[in-house]
């Protein structure tokens, strides 16, 4: 039996289906062939560290990447990431990209006929602080047609990619609004069995963070895979200012620190 940390296998219903009739690329590129077992090895629970070096200041603001401002209804998303043991994951790298106000991606694939915006590219990045946090201000996005099946059309969602600790931490999701009726005909939305699950990648409204007669405030917090019980030191967030998984830590310099006895205490607490 290996000694190496593992991390926790999803929870059944909390992930999509690989197959999902009604989302159709399902059927085609879902696995037609069991499973097969796979133990976490070397390879999965340690990753490139990818961190602030790659975010310059304006980066997490998408409504400032160009001379005037895009059109549409400004936003504010915030949240927290922390891991399945309740701990925030500081130091990592958050990225999003979106269609425009009108329901347009920036992207020379999307053939969908509504304006493109001069002043909005779609996309941003920022790093988690010391204690998970995150902020993006963008423009809410419009929902656009897609081929799925007769009359679809997606919801108003901003697609998420998140670098944590280990491979086995990287999470690509998308996050919607409240209140979408577009929701329920969502075929990609829906292939999340679990229904509290699914309801967990709607934002909530967030009146604390709208800034008057300017922005919409959203909360929106992302929780990554944890490691397992058995090996608690793992579960250490990485150091924020290095971006260093603590595994790959050196001890004496790192087991000493402050920040590593707050962690603890946290933990225990
Ligand atoms: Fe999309």
């Amino acid at each position: 039996m290996s000694d190496k940390p593992g991390y926790r296998r999803p929870q059944a219903g909390t992930q999509p289906d690989y197959l999902h009739p009604a989302y159709q690329s399902t059927n085609l590129r879902s696995p037609s062939q069991p499973l097969v077992f796979l133990p976490h090895s070397l390879s999965e629970i340690t990753g490139p560290t990818i961190g602030a070096e790659r975010v310059n200041e304006k980066d997490n603001d998408l409504t400032a990447q160009h001379e005037g401002e895009p059109q549409g209804e400004r936003i504010i998303i915030h949240g927290r990431v922390l891991d399945e043991n309740g701990l925030p994951v500081p130091g990592i790298l958050v990225e999003i990209w979106q269609a425009n106000a009108a329901g347009r991606y920036n992207h020379k694939r999307d053939l969908h006929d509504a304006p493109l915006d001069p002043n909005f590219t779609g996309t941003g990045r920022t790093v988690t602080d010391a204690d998970g946090w995150y902020q993006f201000q963008t423009i809410k996005p419009g929902a656009y047609p897609w081929g799925n099946h007769y009359n679809a059309w997606r919801p108003a969602h901003i697609h998420f990619s998140l670098f944590g600790p280990s491979v086995l931490t990287r999470l690509v999701t998308q996050m919607y609004f409240p209140g979408d009726p577009l929701l329920e005909y969502d075929p990609i939305y829906n292939c999340v069995p679990d229904t509290r699950a699914k309801e967990r990648l709607i934002a909530s409204f967030d009146l604390e963070k709208t800034i008057p007669s300017y922005a919409l405030g959203y909360r929106w917090d992302i929780v990554l895979r944890a490691v397992l019980p058995h090996r608690p030191d793992l579960a250490e967030p990485r150091r924020p200012d290095r971006g260093r998984h603590p595994w790959r830590a050196r001890g004496d310099q790192w087991a000493s620190s402050g920040w590593q006895r707050r962690c603890r205490q946290r933990r225990h607490a």
